[in-house]
């Protein structure tokens, strides 16, 4: 595959409008509550019967201090006690979960993510990490994908060393930038020594690999401010994995975003100056653009699952396993088990009432129908690879593709007008130039999208 991407201004202010992430196909806006416990209750007869190996996600929502910008789902709080009985609750969901599933089945990849997992004190992860193995069977060293997100502001090496003891190998790290003033904005502050000082305690210990999170688009970001906040992070902290994110901003939804001085956010332009200089910058230093925000070290195993055709996504963005079914664990978790997707309830009193039932927290779901499947495989190839063998797949879906797909060729052919894909009857091909507008190619193939209103998306950009 072509490893460079094409920044081409005039293109992306064309097409930059609002779209999904697709870590899910259909994405989270098409759940609904007719999806139950029952409905789950048969998919996971339904996976039993396919068999093949798990993921776990545990989501862990808290955090001490609110950072303007989050747009995840998370609590505030600094009463470390609140921890204590949702933790009793995602043991007793573990169980509950674990029940449903054959114990020969192996766990290839858990993630605990937030909020912010190491909210939780030391005793409770341990306890946390030898419930889940009490209840599942979970792959060794070499063979299982462990990771976690830190915040390094609520981590010490001695965190580090014990989150590798009880089995993490692969660490995310929350920086978003290094300027202090970039910092006061956002209501993160957060010193290069404390970043610093994670990252090399996972090296010391012994992770495989190590990833960092920056985000641009936040208050007072120029390029030349970002350009130096890169330049540290490929030089000081040379991450195997560095994911840049765009900055959502959604002040209707997430509160906190209110509190960020509009004026002081930049304007799309200097956005997507920030988001060119970054790819020249990091593809200069040997990184390699993965998709959608990613960039891969060329020997990490993301670099090298993509060179090998075999890069999958899911919620936690890319991934080298596709054949894991994902069990979703705690307050808001989502699941992909068999041909569904399923949410868990989204408050902490909701979550907490259906285990105080002996229940699980299943709040909405939806289950794949066969058009659902098609255009799923179509967009994960197509995401992942920025390719589609057109015969393969026919093979694969039993379907006539131009046929299936008649009602998107007049936007393909505009696309390929436009120079972001090449397509004939045997591939679609995304061109460089079309890399970075992935997700409107990909929506031209999504039934939904079609019909969606936009506001409900951040801009592609
Ligand atoms: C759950 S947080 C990571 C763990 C930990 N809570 C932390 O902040 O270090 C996941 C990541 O989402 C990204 N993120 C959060 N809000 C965002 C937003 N509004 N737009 C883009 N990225 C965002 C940040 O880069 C953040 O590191
Ligand atoms: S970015 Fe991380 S630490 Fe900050 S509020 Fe969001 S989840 Fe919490």
């Amino acid at each position: 595959m072509e490893q460079t991407v094409t920044f081409d201004l005039d293109l992306i202010q064309r097409y930059n409008k609002a779209g999904p992430r697709y870590t899910s196909y259909p994405t989270a806006v098409e759940f609904n509550e007719n999806f139950t416990a029952e409905s789950y209750q048969q998919q996971v007869d339904l996976s039993n019967q396919r068999g093949g190996p798990l993921s776990l996600y545990f989501h862990l929502p808290f955090c001490d201090t609110v950072c303007f910008y989050c747009a995840c789902n998370k609590i505030i709080t600094k009463n470390r006690q609140h921890a204590v009985p949702y933790l009793k609750n995602l043991h007793k969901e573990i169980a509950l979960q674990a029940a449903l599933f054959d114990s020969k089945r192996i766990v290839e990849q858990l993630h605990w993510g937030g909020g912010t997992p190491t909210f939780i004190n030391h005793q409770q992860m341990r306890e946390l990490m030898a419930v889940t193995r009490q209840h599942f069977t979970l792959a060794d060293d070499d063979n299982g994908e462990f990771s976690i997100e830190i915040d390094p502001r609520e981590a010490d090496e001695k965190t580090i060393a014990l989150l590798r003891e009880i089995g993490f190998n692969r660490i995310s790290l929350g920086v978003q930038d290094f300027n202090p003033v970039v910092q006061k904005a956002v209501n993160r502050i957060q010193s290069e020594t404390e970043t610093l000082a994670v990252v090399d305690a996972a090296r010391a210990n012994n992770f495989r690999s190590i990833s960092l999170d920056l985000i641009y688009g936040l208050p007072h970001q120029t390029p030349r401010s970002f350009s130096q906040t890169l330049d540290k992070v490929i030089h000081s902290a040379n991450p195997d994995r560095l994911s840049i994110f765009n900055y959502a901003h959604m002040p209707e939804r997430f509160k906190a975003q209110r509190q960020m001085n509009k004026d002081e956010l930049p304007t799309p332009e200097v956005k997507l100056e920030i988001l060119h200089q970054s790819i020249d910058q990091l593809t200069g230093a040997g990184y390699v653009y993965i998709g959608m925000d990613h960039f891969a070290k060329p020997d990490d195993e993301l670099a090298v699952a993509q060179h090998n055709g075999k890069l999958y996504r899911n919620f936690q963005g890319y991934s080298t396993r596709s054949d894991c079914d994902l069990i979703g664990l705690g307050v808001t978790s989502i699941g992909r088990i068999a041909d569904s997707y399923s949410q868990n309830q989204r408050t902490l009193d909701d979550y907490a009432n259906s285990l105080k039932h002996n229940e699980l927290a299943i709040y909405q779901g939806i289950n794949l129908n066969a058009d659902d499947k098609i255009r799923r495989a179509v967009i994960t190839q197509l995401i992942c690879h920025f390719t589609l063998d057109i015969r393969t797949i026919e093979e694969e879906l039993n379907i006539n593709f131009a046929t299936y797909f008649a009602d998107a060729y007049p936007q393909l052919d505009q696309f390929s007008r436009d120079g972001l894909i090449r397509y004939d009857t045997n591939e679609i091909k995304v061109l460089a130039s079309g890399q970075l507008l992935i997700r409107n190619i990909c929506m031209a193939l999504d039934f939904y999208s079609q019909q969606k209103a936009k506001h409900l998306f951040s801009s592609v950009i």
